[in-house]
């Protein structure tokens, strides 16, 4: 990849990357050369700033979008969510009960489905997590079930009322895909081949008589299987050489048999991948890879997986999820912005051993990590969501929007009170979260083909830290309609966008923004709309884009040709 960076007479940061994919990047973390560049230009910058820019002015920033050079398909599936038997994450955010006087079908809350069938969630994760690793499929099927622990989580009891034909349903209802992880960690080979069989076979075996029995006569869709979790920890503790035989074993054994799904929409196989950039995880990502390359007919894998939660001040997460202030605000983001660089380090092994990207690095771990909220369970993970996680989600879809060539794949921890959750909910209340905004602007991006942006992005400064004050992205819909997304991380002075298109005249644009008032505003049961995307007026005047970001704000435009 290639990073040019140079300031310009304004004073500000140019960043302009491309690839031989088009892509853009912005993060030059753990580049020591550029650092200096970087430190320097931050002086310079500084300077300028000072000299020209009052506070609360606007900044300009000139996007330069060429609509003549489309990249990769963003796939759709970066748009994921992962739900695991973890706090009220299943029971109580999905899962009530057929009983429950909350409204729901078939024991699934109604106000979940609606909310979640609004955003297009194209697969769900489930049932874990380190859950997946102690989780027994048969506990959670038929009329008896097996009430258990959940140790991993707060050791609170699982009835297992939500299990396989549960978690199914839910699937169905909101119009999504299956992301099934099987235990590796604690089960068996047999365990999880004979649960892909109750669920997949229309052959008249055992196990498809019992799935019938149990009300779902027709094999059920399994898009993704996961192959263990993390278990180079809570998945067992596995050294990379142990688990690669446990893994060969389950990819031989662990059969989808589906009739639709052998040779159109087969179920993708995802190993489990690093955990971070250090040479522990490169290591783990060259070990399987290096076996990738050597495997053989009898097994295989499609997806390698990587983890990586944004925790600002190291483990355990100290920082509040609210009430907290712009230092915070600004050290946070800083620390996200890694993530492109821990994409870039993995995909470049990746790229060694195979170089045609059939593996998909599909991360299907990540958000923001914080303090649990005061007086909740710690084992819960509970925390607020904020502006400041929306300008988190925004920044790291743009990050796997620009390595969609290898990236076609990622799942926010998790969906619904659990850690940065798109949903909350607390008996029969539900409140849509800042973050769940941000999955409902980025809706025409799913499946779109990207498209380059490159832009003077200047710098906001905070304290010691620096972030480039704009991001952006845009891509090419399914019919062929221009989109723009813009954030503004700086939270206190509004940019002044000014967007040259190549390769389409624009006729007329519209926009939605997300902002709020301050940085660690939320949404509250009593306060349900302090953020929610409002209208931006956009125009389109001399081939170019107009329109003003607000502070701390994420903006998406739809561009008429
Ligand atoms: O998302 C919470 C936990 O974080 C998951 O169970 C585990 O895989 C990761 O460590």
């Amino acid at each position: 990849m290639l990073l040019i960076m140079k300031s310009s007479h304004s004073g500000s940061l140019r960043i302009s990357s491309v690839n031989v994919y088009g892509k853009g990047t912005l993060s030059t973390a753990r580049r020591p050369s550029l650092r200096v560049n970087r430190s320097l230009l931050l002086i310079v910058s500084l300077m300028a700033f000072s000299l020209t820019a009052p506070y609360g002015a606007a900044q300009k920033v000139a996007l330069s979008v060429d609509a003549s050079k489309p990249g990769s398909k963003i796939d759709r599936n970066i748009f994921g969510q992962f739900a695991e038997h973890l706090g009220h994450g299943v029971y109580e955010g999905i899962w009530v009960g057929s009983d429950s006087k909350i409204p729901n079908t078939r024991g699934i809350r109604t106000d979940v489905v609606t909310a979640l069938k609004a955003i297009k969630v194209p697969n769900v994760r489930w049932p874990g997590g380190c859950f997946a690793d102690e989780y027994h499929w048969r506990n959670g099927i038929g009329s008896q079930r097996v009430v258990t622990l959940n140790p991993n989580w707060g050791g609170v009891i699982d009835p297992n009322t939500f299990g396989t034909h549960e978690f199914m349903d839910f699937i169905d209802q909101i119009g999504s895909q299956a992301y099934v992880s099987v235990n590796i960690g604690s089960g068996t080979p047999k365990e999880a081949a004979d649960w892909l069989e109750y669920m997949t076979t229309a052959q008249p075996t055992t196990l498809e008589k019992e799935r019938a029995a149990n009300g779902h006569p027709a094999p059920y869709t399994v898009a993704y299987l996961g192959l263990g979790n993390e278990s180079w920890d809570c998945g067992g503790n596995m050294t990379p050489d142990y688990y690669l035989s446990q893994m060969k074993i389950y990819t031989r054994f662990v059969r989808n048999f589906n009739p639709a799904q052998q040779d159109k929409q087969q179920m993708l196989k995802i190993a489990v991948g690093p955990g971070g950039g250090e040479p522990r995880w490169t290591e783990w990502t060259e070990a399987i890879m290096k076996a990738y390359q050597q495997h053989t007919w009898s097994w295989d894998i499609n997806g390698l997986s990587l983890h990586s939660y944004t925790v600002a001040h190291g483990w355990p997460p100290s920082y509040a999820s609210v009430g907290f202030g712009e230092a915070e605000y600004a050290q946070v983001l800083k620390t996200t912005l890694d993530m492109n660089d821990l994409i870039a380090r993995h995909s470049a092994i990746m790229d060694k051993y195979d170089p045609t990207k059939k593996v998909a690095l599909i991360v299907d771990e990540w958000g923001g990590w914080y303090a649990p909220l005061p007086g909740s369970n710690p084992g819960f993970l509970v925390q607020q969501n904020s502006q400041r996680d929306a300008i988190l989600a925004a920044l790291n879809l743009n990050i796997f929007a620009r390595h969609s060539d290898r990236v076609r794949g990622a799942n926010i921890a998790q969906m619904i009170n659990v850690l940065q959750a798109l949903i909350l909910t607390d008996k029969e209340k539900m409140v849509l979260t800042p973050t769940y905004y941000v999955y409902k602007l980025y809706l025409p991006f799913q499946d779109a083909t990207f498209v380059p942006v490159t832009f003077e992005a200047g710098w906001y400064t905070q304290g010691d830290v620096a972030l480039p004050r704009v991001d952006a992205i845009a891509a090419k819909d399914t019919n062929g309609k221009l989109w723009l997304e813009i954030t503004n991380l700086d939270p206190n002075q509004p940019v002044e966008v000014e967007a040259g298109l190549a390769g389409i005249t624009p006729k007329s644009a519209t926009g939605e923004t997300l902002t709020a008032p301050r940085v660690d505003s939320v949404n509250t049961f009593d306060a349900p709309n302090t953020v929610a995307p409002k209208p931006i007026s956009v125009k389109a005047q001399g081939g170019k884009l107009v329109l003003k970001l607000e502070p701390k704000s994420v903006t998406v435009v739809s561009v008429e040709q």
